[in-house]
């Protein structure tokens, strides 16, 4: 990867135009889930992946806080303070002193509640689009503690690329891998899986002794990563959410199925599902994988993307 992680070239002015930001999607290439913690988040040890499937938000001056969206699930997003962009923007704005005032367009690609951090997303460019627009001067330190205010996997959309996550997710460092592309498919199901059931789902078949103890660490992700050979990477992918997002979706098993009867190297729930990610050896590869995916019938929809894809950034 040839981009810096952080731009630190952000606008210390604000902006007279809109602004653009565009977002990537993100999946786990490692996901191991530790105990539940009194604060009711679960200490994960995971390797977060941005990869090539964006949102974008257009950010204009304006004497009041509007939100309009179009896209990938346009009706179903609440347009009021529940929706995180909305929360973003007053968050930044109480931090910064600055008024929560601003025109935003989202376009939206990312599905929701699909367990590739969609809404996270959009806050973190929602952040990203207003510090820009408002020139607040906010270090790149100070973006991402307001970014973990938002939620676990806000300040790795901010970041991008491939990096560890700790804590609930939101301490995250930059893992430094030679760089390559890795082809994915995204086989993208009908509606969505709320995070919390499926924290809860894992939680309870623990405690019924059905599935293991937490993954173990993420020295087998991270050298796969430097090997930099898609067979390996794909040996080593690791989902502890797994069992219970197919616990809660059973026909999830048949997407899982057909994406490697279709050819693919690996297949992955992607963080909380439903979404499956397929590693792939190449694009060509890809591109058939994501037919098979459509032509069973066993998903709504198969996305190619590639990865890692710096987080949101000013276009
Ligand atoms: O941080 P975020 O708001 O995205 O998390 C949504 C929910 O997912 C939390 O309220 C919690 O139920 C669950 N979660 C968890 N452990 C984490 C991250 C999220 O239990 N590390």
């Amino acid at each position: 990867m040839t981009e810096p992680l952080w731009e630190d070239e952000r606008p210390r002015l604000a902006a007279m135009g809109p602004v653009k930001v565009r977002v990537p999607a993100k999946i786990n290439l490692h996901l191991g889930v530790g105990p539940l913690r009194e604060d009711g988040y679960h200490e994960v040890t995971t390797v977060y992946h941005a990869v090539g499937l964006f949102d974008e938000i257009t950010a204009r001056p304006a004497e009041t806080l509007v939100l309009t969206m179009d896209g990938e699930g346009t009706g179903e997003l609440a347009l009021d303070g529940t929706n995180l962009v909305i929360r973003a923007v007053q968050v930044l704005a109480a931090a910064t002193g600055h008024e929560p005032h601003a025109r935003l367009h989202l376009r939206k690609q990312i599905p929701l509640a699909a367990g590739l951090a969609g809404g996270s997303a959009d806050a973190a460019a929602a952040l990203v689009a207003c510090d820009a627009l408002w020139g607040t001067g906010l270090s790149r330190e100070d973006l991402a503690t307001i970014a973990a205010r938002l939620g676990s996997d806000v300040p790795f959309l901010v970041l991008g690329g491939t990096a560890l996550g700790l804590g609930r997710g939101e301490r995250v460092s930059p893992v430094l891998a030679p760089g390559r592309a890795w082809h994915w498919v995204l086989a993208l199901a009908d509606g969505g899986l709320s995070t919390p059931d499926v924290y809860r789902e894992l939680d309870r078949l623990r405690a019924a002794g059905l599935v293991a103890a937490a993954a173990g660490s993420t020295d087998g992700i991270l050298a796969a990563l430097r090997q930099r050979d898609a067979a390996v990477l794909a040996a080593s992918l690791v989902n502890d959410l797994q069992p219970a997002a197919l616990s809660l979706r059973p026909s999830l098993r048949d997407t899982l199925d057909a994406g490697a009867a279709a050819g693919s190297l690996a297949g992955v729930v992607s963080g909380s599902g439903p979404t499956c990610a397929f590693l792939c050896r190449d694009a060509a590869n890809a591109d058939a994988v994501a037919k098979g995916l459509e032509e069973s019938g066993t998903c709504r929809a198969a996305r190619t993307a590639t990865g890692p894809v710096p987080g949101a950034r000013l276009t």
